[in-house]
């Protein structure tokens, strides 16, 4: 498929050409990836989380909770998910709801990085201001400490339960369930991220090298990967995924850290990583989540999706409708993705498709849906035409594409 016209808020840059398999949906940088079996959470600086089938790259729920950047966010097993927040807030999910079933206070430090237990019963997040809190899911007790005396860059659990941080302080710490020290160490220079491989912790530094350490903190392998600082790491127990400040991508064997493959994600900072048995996702400032296959090292871009075929004619209204189906479909009642469906949309009221959960803020405006009116939304942009929509902002800044669409919604959308 074609780049469309759809420029999502400015983050106008030369990018590889957009396929059905990458995902839009964010108005502006993504910082946080999390994958779990078919589902990716994201995160962005449009104060947004995301939550994407990965097989067919439609977003299932648009959450907007957090009062400034969504920093992290962590999957749940059985596809609920957590988010943490500029605001100082950790936030946890049913995959489809509109509200948390909790979330913590709002704080003066920001969040900076979240793990969750293999067995999925806690949740921790680490602070800038150097604190960690632990939450115990079943009971909601959230466990507040002091942990280094600089920014927590990052946290992860061992397979025995106990957690790890790494911080601005130069240190990595082993801390046991009652927030113990259990082992700690130096570090050579500064840490911005770390994550678990096969028990072991794999942490990349400001010095564009990824150090491999016992549960223990005994130095295992170390890679110097770049001259230029490591600012995203992803693992499963097999691979390891870094990535730099300047958007290039390294696939490691997780046993021995040995390089698979390196590529260019794009042009600015890989700000997050996922990864699972055959895909690796990025994501960085222009908001759009990229897939690569893991045992190539090649963009995914290329491959076939239905969701392309869907209502291809050979429009430019199709084509640019390709980057709405991420959200919407057309076909009548199918709210499955993060949007209503825009079937027979033309005419009735705003928030009115049946079965749809809409946000307060649509339901409280007074629009008709007219070809009009759906080509000023994104003339406009959502916040402006809609405002608290949960609808990410996005324009559409030539008129001619915007009649092309509106065309193709009253060809298609009928
Ligand atoms: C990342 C997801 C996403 C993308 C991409 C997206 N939308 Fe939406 N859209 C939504 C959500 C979510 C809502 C409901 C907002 C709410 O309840 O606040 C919505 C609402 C709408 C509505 C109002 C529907 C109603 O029933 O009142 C229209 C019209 C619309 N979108 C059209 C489009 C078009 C056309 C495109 C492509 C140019 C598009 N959207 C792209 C998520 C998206």
């Amino acid at each position: 498929m074609h780049r469309t016209a759809l420029s999502l808020a400015a983050f106008l840059v030369a990018v590889p050409p957009l396929s059905a398999q990458d995902m839009v949906g964010h108005g502006g940088p993504v910082g946080a990836l999390d994958i779990a079996r078919d589902m990716l959470v994201s995160g962005g600086f449009d104060t947004r989380a995301i939550l994407w089938d990965i097989h067919t790259a439609t977003a299932r729920n648009i959450t907007r909770f957090h009062d400034g950047n969504v920093t992290a966010v962590a999957m749940l097993p059985q596809g609920q998910f957590v988010t943490a927040g500029q605001d100082g807030r950790l936030a946890l999910w049913e995959s489809d709801g509109r509200a948390p079933v909790f979330a913590s206070e709002a704080g003066a430090s920001a969040l900076a990085s979240l793990a969750v237990s293999d067995d999925g019963a806690f949740v921790a997040a680490s602070f800038w201001d150097g604190r960690v809190q632990l939450l115990e899911r079943a009971t909601l007790n959230l466990l507040d400490h002091q942990a280094h005396s600089d920014r927590v860059t990052g946290i992860g659990f061992l397979p025995s339960g106990d957690l790890v941080t790494v911080g601005g302080d130069l240190r990595l710490v082993r801390w046991g369930r009652e927030m113990d020290v259990q082992a700690r160490i130096d570090l050579p220079d500064l840490p911005n991220g770390l994550t678990i491989t096969q028990g072991r912790i794999a942490v990349i530094f400001a010095d564009g090298a990824l150090r491999l350490f016992s549960d223990m903190g005994a130095l295992l392998p170390e890679r110097f990967l770049t001259e230029r600082p490591l600012v995203s790491i992803a693992a499963t127990d097999a691979d390891v995924a870094a990535a730099a400040i300047d958007g290039t991508v390294w696939l490691l064997e997780g046993a021995d850290l040995t390089q698979r493959h390196m590529f260019v994600a794009g042009p600015g900072p890989v700000w997050a990583l996922a990864l699972d048995a055959e895909q690796v996702f990025t994501a960085g400032n222009d908001g759009v989540i990229r897939r690569w296959s893991l045992a190539e090292g090649t963009s995914l871009g290329g491959a076939e999706l239905a969701m392309t075929q869907e209502y291809a004619d050979d429009s430019r209204g199709a084509e640019i409708w390709q980057s709405c189906a991420v959200c919407h479909s057309l076909t009548p009642d199918d709210h499955m993705r993060a949007g209503p469906s825009l079937h027979g949309i033309f005419g009735t009221p705003i928030a009115t498709q049946e079965g749809y959960d809409y946000s307060s803020a649509l339901r409280e405006l007074d629009i008709v849906w007219t070809p009009r009116t759906v080509a000023e939304l994104f003339e406009f942009g959502p916040e402006a035409y809609t405002p608290g929509s949960r609808m990410p902002e996005q324009r559409i800044g030539d008129p001619e594409d915007r009649q092309a669409l509106v065309e193709f919604l009253e060809r298609a959308a009928q």
